[in-house]
């Protein structure tokens, strides 16, 4: 990464943006050769919407439901693996857990014929814009930040690595009655992760005790995932699991730019779905 110009950190695919160390082309082309399963566990968010923190969920759900408490390894975002991904998956017992950042429209084909159940993690904009500065600020791989001003041009016109937050949530919009497809919101998980996690597993099958649902709240505390953060991400845990807040945009944004993110989100999702989901 040190030798990369910021042109050269991000590529396009298909009209997104991508990390090219991260998932360079052949990563993404070898998913046309994915097979999906029906009973695949399937994670997808928006970066920084709290993927990790759903991923250190759901694999304690899957522990406890399936009772294999040697638990289910990270889920490999499947475009950072490359051809590798494809022997990886063939491999895995079922349930399988799998994660990625794309957008729907990209999620290979075999996952629409198959129809695994898909957990949509969502944010507030304004804290998700936050939250993938900072990362952006820490993370060699992404193009620097030029400054706070700069990024918010560049993630208000998508020009950010997996796209734009607002086409991604134009997409999930059109498959909120989909039954395989669920959507929590990051704010509702603060407020009550004991009722998401309840809500998580019986969407996935798993029927859990109160102790459990108790057990695995404690253990996924931003406090908790923090503090195990170099075991579970190395290098990148304390930049991962920053801050853990709602709100934090307000210690950012100018008014200006507050009033920028209100136009867009009342134009693109006020009255939607996901918009009143989202408790904006
Ligand atoms: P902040 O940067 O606002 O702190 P992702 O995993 O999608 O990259 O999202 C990262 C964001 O989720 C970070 O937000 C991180 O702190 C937050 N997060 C991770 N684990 C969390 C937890 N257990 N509770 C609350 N927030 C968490």
């Amino acid at each position: 990464a040190k030798n990369m110009t910021d042109e050269e950190k991000l590529y396009r695919f298909k009209g997104v943006l991508y990390p090219t160390l991260m998932c360079p082309e052949e990563n993404l082309k070898c998913l046309d050769n994915i097979k999906a399963r029906e009973d695949d566990i399937m994670l997808v968010a928006y970066p920084k919407c709290g993927f990790n923190w759903m991923v250190g969920v759901v694999r304690k759900i899957i522990a406890e439901g399936t009772g294999n408490k040697s638990e289910a390894k990270m889920p490999p975002l499947i475009e950072f693996f490359g051809p590798e991904i494809l022997k990886m998956v063939e491999e895995a017992p079922s349930p399988r857990f799998l994660g990625t950042h794309f957008h729907p429209d990209n999620i290979p084909a075999t996952f629409k014929e198959k129809k695994p159940k898909m957990l949509v993690v969502f944010r507030n904009p304004k804290d998700t814009l936050v939250s993938y500065y900072h990362f952006c600020n820490n993370n060699p791989v992404l193009p620097s930040v030029k400054s706070w001003d700069s990024f918010f041009t560049d993630f208000m016109s998508g020009n950010v690595a997996w796209g734009s937050y607002f086409d991604h949530a134009l997409a999930w919009e059109k498959r909120m009655d989909d039954p395989d497809v669920m959507v929590v919101t990051y704010e509702d998980l603060k407020q009550d992760l004991s009722a998401g996690i309840r809500q998580v597993s019986t969407f996935f099958g798993f029927t859990l005790t109160d102790d459990q649902v108790q057990q695995i709240a404690g253990a996924s505390s931003f406090s908790a995932m923090k503090e195990s953060s170099t075991n579970s991400h190395g290098n990148m845990g304390k930049v991962i699991f920053r801050k853990g807040e709602v709100g934090d945009w307000k210690n950012h944004f100018t008014p200006e730019q507050s009033r920028e993110m209100d136009e867009a989100f009342n134009k693109l999702l006020a009255g939607t779905k996901l918009g009143a989901k989202l408790n904006y």
